[in-house]
């Protein structure tokens, strides 16, 4: 188990465990504490009861005689054994097991007491190998505290340490229980993280071999989710880039490959001399002048976009007379108005401000527009252009009567290579060449369109 998985897995998985280990240890030995320090006072409290009552009644200092009374007289309602020891360590009287009266013991616990200390001891019966707890009490002469005897209490341990088997079982049970709870909630948990992350990287890796349209399913509203959303917002960007793309080699081909071609069957005919007049041989050479310059054009509109691409693009400012400039593109478009019968006209406030731009730039703005107008616009429609003063800013309007844009259309007009009818010539990129280099002015562009009536252009330019 590597990655996301084996490191939130693991480490939750080690920190549960080492602190279960450590409560369960604390826990474990806070009981067995509990149950033998209970078990060592109640010892202790019988020893005691038995000295008392030696003190109190059989005080003839001989422990060989009274060993056997002073047994009968020890509190009823205990269940551990009672030995009497005398001060040589020799048994003389033993509440279960008189079998080993007479025979010396040497255990820890009565060697203490022996030497005036009571004492307990833990530990195995040889023979049965049995657990036992004991307590020796030194028995000792009221007069010269000299130690006559020992009163020694045992009691088995077995019960005590069964009980605390069963309850070290629960408790090691119930940690692996929590352990292993962690471990699959972990491994749950993770998997929420690590699934759709597995699937985000494969669409990834397919998207990244070029095939756009595979999507990420989204599973949950999260971080994750957002991220496959976004590389499907990502993937579409790209296959629309792409379609655009393809789209634009097309129609520039196609926009090449019309002027060549007019081109080439010129000079075939101009070449096999059979031309019949001077006039036809002018004629030819007109049309190749004309498609020739179309062609520059084309790839005039090329390299400039290439540069707004590149973002070299500067403008070389000056002033600029907004209404001698609108003027001297009306009058060079007048001959395309007269052949194509289109009615132009202009409208300009008086005292319109000089402003400080590129005037060449600006010119090939309103170039732009107006042509795109003459495109869309059929024999007996107008185009206006009109400048008008406003608050901090000149607003120049082309308006044509012409075909007018779809309204789904209007904010795609100014990307690159969009174009509304494949079939007129254009390479899609005269409105975004336009809306860049109004852009570096500070100014913008806005249009209006009613599909069927006509459109409007309005670009603002600051003052
Ligand atoms: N005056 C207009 N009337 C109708 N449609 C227009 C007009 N101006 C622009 N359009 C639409 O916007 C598209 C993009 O224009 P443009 O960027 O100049 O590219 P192109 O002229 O090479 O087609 C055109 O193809 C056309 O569909
Ligand atoms: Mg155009």
């Amino acid at each position: 188990m590597r990655g996301i998985r084996g490191r939130i897995v693991g480490t939750y998985l080690a920190i549960t465990f080492l602190s279960v280990m450590f409560f369960e240890i604390i826990l474990i030995y806070g009981l067995t504490e509990f149950y033998y320090s209970s078990i060592e006072s109640e010892l202790n409290r019988s020893a005691q009861s038995i000295i008392h009552n030696y003190n109190q009644y059989l005080n003839n200092y001989d422990l060989s005689k009274d060993a056997k009374i002073l047994l009968e007289s020890t509190p009823g309602n205990t269940v551990a054994q009672v030995q009497i020891i005398d001060d040589k360590g020799i048994l003389l009287a033993d509440s279960i097991d008189p079998s080993m009266e007479g025979e010396k013991l040497d255990y820890y616990d009565i060697n203490m007491a022996l030497g005036g200390k009571q004492a307990v001891w833990k530990g195995k019966i040889p023979l049965t190998g049995e657990p036992v707890f004991s307590v020796s009490w030194p028995i000792t002469h009221s007069d010269s505290e000299e130690v006559i005897g020992v009163v020694r209490v045992i009691t088995t341990l077995s019960d005590v340490n069964e009980i605390l088997k069963n309850h070290i079982l629960i408790l090691v049970t119930l940690g692996f229980c929590i352990v292993f709870l962690i471990f699959f909630t972990g491994l749950a948990l993770t998997n929420t993280i690590v699934k759709p992350v597995k699937e985000i990287t494969s669409a990834a890796k397919v998207m990244a071999r070029g095939r756009f349209d595979v999507r990420v399913a989204k599973r949950y509203d999260d971080e994750i989710g957002e991220l496959g959303a976004t590389l499907n917002y990502m993937a579409q960007e790209l296959s629309n880039h792409q379609k655009m793309k393809n789209d634009f080699i097309a129609s520039i081909s196609h926009e090449l490959r019309t002027p060549l071609t007019s081109i080439m069957g010129w000079i075939i005919t101009i070449n096999s001399e059979d031309i019949e007049s001077k006039e036809e041989l002018k004629e030819g050479l007109d049309i190749i002048e004309r498609e020739s310059k179309r062609l520059a054009d084309l790839v005039d509109e090329l390299l400039d976009f290439s540069k707004f691409d590149a973002g070299v693009i500067t403008l070389r400012k000056g002033a600029v007379n907004l209404e001698e400039l609108l003027r001297y593109i009306k009058r060079q478009m007048e001959p395309r108005a007269e052949r194509k019968g289109i009615t132009m006209t202009i409208d300009i406030d008086e005292g319109l401000p000089v402003i400080e731009a590129d005037e060449n730039r600006l010119k090939q703005v309103f170039i732009n527009i107006i042509d795109n107008s003459f495109k869309f616009t059929q024999k007996g429609g107008y185009i206006d252009i009109i400048g008008r003063k406003r608050e901090n800013c000149v607003l120049v309007r082309i308006e044509d009567s012409g075909c007018g844009i779809p309204k789904e259309d209007i904010p795609k007009v100014t990307q690159r290579f969009f174009k509304g009818d494949k079939t007129v010539s254009g390479s899609g990129l005269g409105l975004a060449i336009c809306d860049e280099i109004v852009k570096l002015h500070n100014g913008e562009i806005n249009i209006e369109s009613t599909v069927g009536k006509g459109t409007t252009v309005d670009v603002i330019l600051p003052v």
